[in-house]
């Protein structure tokens, strides 16, 4: 029997007397999975559970699950005596509760609020989907022991899961068709460009942009003034030289005149006796930029509507990828 991969070039085939246990966990990582927590109670009443990948549907009808545990965990004993476990596919915002489950032996349950389940089993809710289950069979499954579980009760929470790949944390989110179908007439008229990366970003900021201009205009600041508002909101005082500097790298000014008229309508205040021209946020100053950034997050919030906690996060870390080459692209 060969346990080796079928890969034409042989580059990355192993037989399988000389598997090496890393390499072959690296390869099994190429399988994304959600991640679950495990839960049961042990035969004195305690509350046992652990965090788990190894979970898969089996059968539906009857319905039918598995999972694997180590035969070191320290949980083997109440999962090999206990007569229901329940299986919680986590949501994608409950990274922490993964932790929490992952370490051995801890008091894991310690703060959370639990229902109670067939024999008295811990149950936790805001999960992605639950399964109660009746333990059905056990097999060996060499340095692990398979549990199949007979689904008696199962809660569907219709949230986006939490999804594990290649030994890390990962972002689970649905493909979609390239077109959305909300094109909206009020776009730039770029057509030609449409569809790419720049044009649809370009879209978004120049959208985003009508909005923050809404601001300047109402408190009649120039994107210079503003801008030095937005960063001296950030940190406070800031040498003069470095708020140029930032705003430069956008493309903006700021003025003597435009700093002058900051200081007479007691926003900013020049620094006295820094050892360069420094501004820093009056108290009046201050609570603009904390109303201001009230109605940006509100902002924020309104274009979130609809994108889920993962397509955010995806989002973000898409972008902060994006400006880093961007930023390498335009210094080199
Ligand atoms: C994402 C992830 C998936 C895991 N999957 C499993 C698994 O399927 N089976 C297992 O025995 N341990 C798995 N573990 C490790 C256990 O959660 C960990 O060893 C835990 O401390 C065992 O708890 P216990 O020793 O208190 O029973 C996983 C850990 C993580 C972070």
């Amino acid at each position: 029997m060969s346990n080796s991969t079928n890969d034409n070039n042989n580059n990355n085939n192993h037989d399988a007397d000389s598997i090496d246990p890393q390499a072959f966990r690296q390869a099994l990582g190429a399988f994304a999975t959600g991640v679950t927590i495990v839960t049961t109670r042990d035969a004195n009443g305690v509350d046992v559970g652990l965090t788990a990948n190894s979970f898969n549907s089996v059968s539906l009808q009857p319905p039918m699950v598995l999972w694997s545990l180590d035969k070191q965990a320290l949980s083997l004993k109440a999962f090999t005596e206990a007569e229901f476990f329940a299986v919680h596919i986590l949501a994608d915002n409950q990274q922490p509760l993964s932790d929490r489950f992952a370490k051995k032996g801890s008091d894991k349950f310690a703060g959370l609020a639990l229902t109670r389940g067939k024999g008295g089993i811990p149950l936790l809710d805001d999960c992605a989907a639950r399964f109660e289950c009746k333990t059905a069979f056990k097999y060996e499954g060499g340095d692990h022991e398979i549990f199949v579980g007979e689904v008696v009760e199962f809660v569907n929470f219709n949230k986006p899961p939490l999804a594990f790949l290649g030994g890390k944390y990962a972002v689970a989110v649905p493909r979609v068709a390239a077109s959305t179908g909300v094109e909206d007439k009020r776009e730039l008229d770029a057509s030609f460009t449409r569809g790419s990366l720049s044009y649809l970003v370009s879209n978004a900021h120049y959208l985003f942009d009508r909005q923050l201009r809404d601001i300047m205009q109402q408190h009649s600041l120039s994107r210079g003034q503003f801008y030095t508002m937005s960063q001296l909101g950030n940190e406070s005082p800031l040498q003069l030289k470095l708020i140029r500097a930032n705003l430069d790298f956008a493309g903006l000014k700021l003025s003597a005149a435009e700093t002058r008229e900051l200081v007479a309508k007691n926003l900013v205040q020049e620094v006295p006796d820094a050892p360069a021209p420094s501004l820093a946020l009056t108290e009046t100053g201050r609570k603009m930029m904390i109303e201001t950034s009230a109605v940006i997050k509100a902002m924020d919030e309104d274009a979130q509507a609809g994108i889920g906690y993962s397509e955010m996060q995806l989002l973000h870390q898409l972008l902060r990828k994006l400006v880093q080459n961007l930023m390498s692209g335009s210094s080199s």
